[in-house]
């Protein structure tokens, strides 16, 4: 009965989004937003409408499904279909004479209909314009980590009226195919006029009469603004800035206080940037001392013998009188504006503004590379040393041919050694026949049952879901182009000698410290700033950031082996997930054979802490249930949410953090191994973990699977219900291991013997605890097979609390949606799980007011 309904209103719903899809194509007007390949378009998951791209094809093409989903797709729609040419064809559309045009091209490496990925080596053209040559999506999305990979163009007005984009198989391999996933062609308003060449007086690049690749778009000092969020409709993806500085050199960032309203002016509209852009901000600090020392530099790679054009944004959010906070612009080494002063150029607090400067970039040896660097104007004698950006995009002007395509980048001699490991580690048979099969194991069990579900399921929770892909994986934190993989040999030189055990790719996602910064927030490590003690060695409070942040400080045992590889892995995976319900790594340092991390601080300690022995007040049933369930989350996150599945492999009560607001966070991937890569379901490895939280099976058969982390988290589940430690020595033998008593208890029906006394008589209703139990009995069973997905443990606690929160009301709902949707919900929590997922950014904890009342009166020298 229910689920008819249920399967009446998800046709109703579908039925409805395809009329909207025709509608909007019988208009035939712009934009053009298309699912390439797929016969009636889709919703993707912020609830944009992709229409079919038939109407549209001219030439020979045929279409396919992609037969494996990579987790760290954004949505179904449009990367799971795709139109594959063998031989050049044509899209047509007709758009306005007069306007400028957004083109954005995405791209899924995939295999389809068995074509093998690694020969498609493509041309694309339109307008006359050469946008990619030889271009193959599998070799840049290999080097640039990413599942998938969206290009955007800025066209010139189409004088003729139609639009012609053209894709040619490359001719100089043999069995080359060109295809596409997803096609945006989108009006858009005259932002370009001309830009001043860096090091030419008074020489000017004609940017209006060009077309444009963005190469780079960053929203500075603040977070991803997704395409839902950009301003006057343009669908722009704005991206995080932090992981194109350079060196430790972070600055500080800062946002728009209550006070501080964004007025956009006359000459810079809301279509220049959206306010999210203009009000956040990334200056240099509040020590003068330190900021006439260093620059605010960003780096990017970019392809060799063209020019670009810098556009950066400003806002002034803090000083409101001229001269207060000026300096000096530079773009690749050359100084493109002396004397910026934002409030001299606006007059006022609030006022948005950009600049654009051209350079070109020229062949050298070496990677060629875009540097953007901010200063101090000393001979100015501003009032405060410092300076101010809050936004930045780079964009590649057409060459004298009308060409804009460079080479494919070259994968990193990093990444290629771990993909080879992988493929070695995961497939003693040869690896070349292996990459074939795990496509199509993988389609065989998505793409029949999940397929028709999660298009349903994704139109029912797409309203929950607010930010995504820089959470999703490496991928998106690595926007549009380019890699920050050279960081480190640069810095190398801090590294006194010895090598860094640091893969140049995480080193460029976090920061790094000196260790004197870490000698300085530790009062050199003095033991009273001592937090904690584990087999990693001591852990200690800390500030950075002139005494601004808290952080904690795990410093390792220099001499230990086991030490080194825990350091490397735990960089390497922290530096790459972020999330809510995950400790943040800030940073490290590796100096004088020490090896460091820097967390963010959690002001209230273990889960294990407000559990037993430690005299702190006894957490309520409700908060204890939260905690479980936002380990769960970032338990789930580990296993389904990167790239490859993450086994944690130390589940337990210490390793659950709270922060001041009872926000739990996993924490301690010292153990963490990338987990079974498609077809394998296992990975053999040596045993480690914590005794009284091991999983049996993983301890019998040394086999470890993503099930032995449930089974630890079963026993977290326990603990947090009896309070009482995972082995207790001091008890009667059968009582030792918790694990143990509590499913002995559970099965007998004793359980309510065993909970935690301040439990009992307080609001613990009777079906919320039966339905507690039984999930964390269903992750103690003895064999993973038959124990739950963390996923689905996510959801029963998540129930759980519903019971506690509605004892009678809306459980109904709840059950339809137990009973029905298995499958469905495997899909609603990934997309749930995007929603909360939050990418803490290094300096948001820097309270920009705090920061600002240091600035010191600078009389200048
Ligand atoms: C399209 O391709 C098929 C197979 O490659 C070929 O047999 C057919 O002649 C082509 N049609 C056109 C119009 O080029
Ligand atoms: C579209 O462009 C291709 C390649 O430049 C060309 O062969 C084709 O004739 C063009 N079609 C139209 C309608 O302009
Ligand atoms: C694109 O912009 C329009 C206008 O702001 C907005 O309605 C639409 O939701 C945006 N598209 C996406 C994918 O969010
Ligand atoms: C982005 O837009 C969504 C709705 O379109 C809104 O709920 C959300 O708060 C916005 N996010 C930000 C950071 O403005
Ligand atoms: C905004 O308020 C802060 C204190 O909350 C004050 O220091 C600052 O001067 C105010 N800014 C403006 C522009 O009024
Ligand atoms: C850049 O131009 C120079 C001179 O024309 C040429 O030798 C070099 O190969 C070009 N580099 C690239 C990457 O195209
Ligand atoms: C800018 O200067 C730095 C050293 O100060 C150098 O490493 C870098 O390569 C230069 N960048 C460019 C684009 O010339
Ligand atoms: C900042 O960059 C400019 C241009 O590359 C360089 O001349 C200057 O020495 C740099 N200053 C510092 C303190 O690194
Ligand atoms: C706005 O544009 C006008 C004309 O281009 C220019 O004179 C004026 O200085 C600009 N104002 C600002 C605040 O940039
Ligand atoms: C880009 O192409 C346009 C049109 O072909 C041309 O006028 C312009 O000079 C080109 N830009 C550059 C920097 O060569
Ligand atoms: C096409 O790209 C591949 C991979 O980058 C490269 O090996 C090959 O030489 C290129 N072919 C041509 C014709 O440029």
């Amino acid at each position: 009965m229910i689920s008819n309904t249920q399967i009446l209103f998800c046709l109703i719903l579908l039925s409805l989004c395809t009329i909207q899809v025709l509608s909007a194509d019988s208009k035939s007007s712009n934009p053009y937003i298309l699912n390439c390949g797929s016969s009636n378009g889709g919703t993707d998951s912020d609830g944009r409408k992709w229409s079919s791209d038939s109407q549209y094809i001219s030439g020979n093409s045929t279409t396919a499904r992609a037969q494996y989903q990579d987790p760290s797709l954004p949505s179904e729609i449009p990367y799971m279909s795709a139109r594959i040419f063998s031989s050049s064809s044509s899209y047509k559309f007709s758009v306005s004479p007069k306007q400028r045009l957004w083109l954005r091209l995405h791209f899924y490496p995939s295999s389809y209909n068995s074509l093998d990925k690694s020969d498609s080596y493509f041309d694309v053209t339109a307008n006359g314009f050469t946008l990619l040559n030889n271009f193959s999506a599998s070799i840049t999305a290999e080097a640039l980590t990413q599942a998938y990979i969206v290009k955007e163009f800025s066209l010139i007005p189409v004088e003729s009226g139609n639009l012609n984009i053209t894709f040619t198989p490359s001719s100089s391999h043999k069995k080359s195919f060109a295809f596409v996933n997803g096609i945006e062609v989108i009006p858009m308003p005259d932002i370009f006029h001309s830009a001043n060449l860096v090091g030419f007086d008074e020489q000017t690049v004609d940017v209006q009469s060009s077309t444009l690749q963005t190469m780079f778009r960053l929203n500075v000092g603040g977070q991803y603004v997704g395409p839902a969020n950009d301003s006057a409709g343009l669908n722009r993806t704005w991206y995080d800035d932090s992981p194109y500085l350079f060196g430790a050199a972070f600055g500080v960032t800062s946002e728009a206080q209550k006070n501080v309203s964004i007025r956009y002016s006359n000459n810079v509209s809301e279509s220049i940037a959206p306010v999210d852009v203009y009000s956040t901000a990334r200056s240099m600090g509040p020590d003068p001392e330190v900021n006439s020392n260093y620059n605010l530099t960003w780096v990017f790679q970019v392809d060799a013998n063209f020019t670009y054009v810098v556009r950066l944004h400003f806002c002034e959010l803090q000083v409101t009188k001229v001269n207060q906070r000026v300096f000096d612009i530079y773009v690749n080494n050359q100084t493109a504006q002396p004397a910026a002063d934002v409030i001299a150029w606006t007059g006022k607090i609030g006022v948005p503004l950009y600049k654009d400067y051209a350079a070109f970039v020229k062949d050298k040896a070496g990677d060629d590379e875009l540097w953007v660097a901010l200063h101090p104007s000393v001979s100015m004698k501003p009032e405060f040393y410092d300076a101010i950006l809050n936004g930045l995009e780079v964009f590649k002007i057409n060459d004298t041919s009308g060409n804009l395509a460079g080479p494919n980048p070259v994968p990193s001699q990093m990444l290629q050694d771990a993909e080879a490991a992988a493929a070695a580690e995961n497939n003693p048979s040869p690896p070349a026949a292996g990459s074939k099969n795990k496509g199509l194991v993988i389609g065989g069990v998505t793409g029949g049952a999940a397929g028709v579900v999660v298009a349903a399921a994704v139109g029912f929770v797409v309203y929950q879901r607010k930010k995504r892909s820089h959470e999703s994986g490496v991928g998106a934190w690595l926007p549009l182009y380019g890699t920050s993989t050279t960081l480190t040999s640069r810095k190398s030189g801090t590294n006194t000698g010895s090598t860094s055990h640091v893969s140049s790719l995480a080193a460029g996602l976090c920061r790094h410290f000196s260790l004197s910064e870490i000698k300085h927030g530790t009062k050199n490590f003095d033991e009273s700033q001592v937090i904690g003690v584990g087999g990693f060695g001591k852990v200690y409070k800390g500030l950075i950031d002139g005494a601004s942040t808290e952080v904690a400080i795990k410093r390792s045992n220099p001499s230990s082996e086991q030490g080194v590889n825990e350091f490397q892995t735990e960089i390497e995976m922290l530096s790459r997930l972020r999330h809510r319900h995950l400790v943040s790594l800030i940073g490290f340092c590796e100096e004088e054979g020490e090896m460091i991390l820097v967390y963010d601080y959690m002001a209230n300690g273990t889960l294990r802490e407000h559990l037993y022995k430690c005299n702190k007040p006894p957490l309520s049933w409700k908060q204890r249930l939260e905690i479980c369930i936002g380990a769960a989350r970032g338990l789930h996150y580990l296993h389904t949410g990167a790239r490859y599945t993450i086994i944690h492999r130390d589940v337990k009560t210490t390793n659950i953090l709270l922060d001041e607001n009872w926000v739990a966070k996993v924490s301690d991937f010292g153990l963490s191994k990338t987990g079974p890569n498609l077809h394998q379901t296992h990975v053999s490895t040596m045993v480690k973990g914590s005794f009284g939280y091991l999983d049996p099976e993983y301890f019998r058969r040394q086999q470890l699977t993503e099930k032995s982390d449930v089974y630890s988290f079963g026993v977290v589940l326990f603990e947090v219900l009896c309070a009482r430690p995972a082995l207790d020595a001091t008890l009667p033998k059968e009582q030792v291991s918790l694990a143990d008593w509590a499913m002995h208890c559970q099965k007998r029906g004793t359980l309510h013997e065993i909970i935690d006394p301040h439990l009992k008589g307080t609001s613990i209703n009777p079906e919320c605890l039966k339905k507690f139990a039984e999930t964390a009995e269903k992750c103690l069973s003895d064999h993973g097979l038959y124990r739950p997905s963390m996923g689905d443990v996510l959801w029963n606690l998540e129930f759980a609390l519903q019971l506690l929160e509605h004892p009678d009301g809306e459980r109904v709902v709840a059950e339809v949606r137990a009973n029905d949707a298995y499958a469905m919900h495997n899909a609603t929590l990934a997309i749930e799980e995007k929603s909360t997922t939050a990418s803490v950014p290094v300096d948001e904890l820097t309270n920009s007011t705090v920061v600002f009342s240091q600035f010191v009166n600078q009389q200048g020298r």
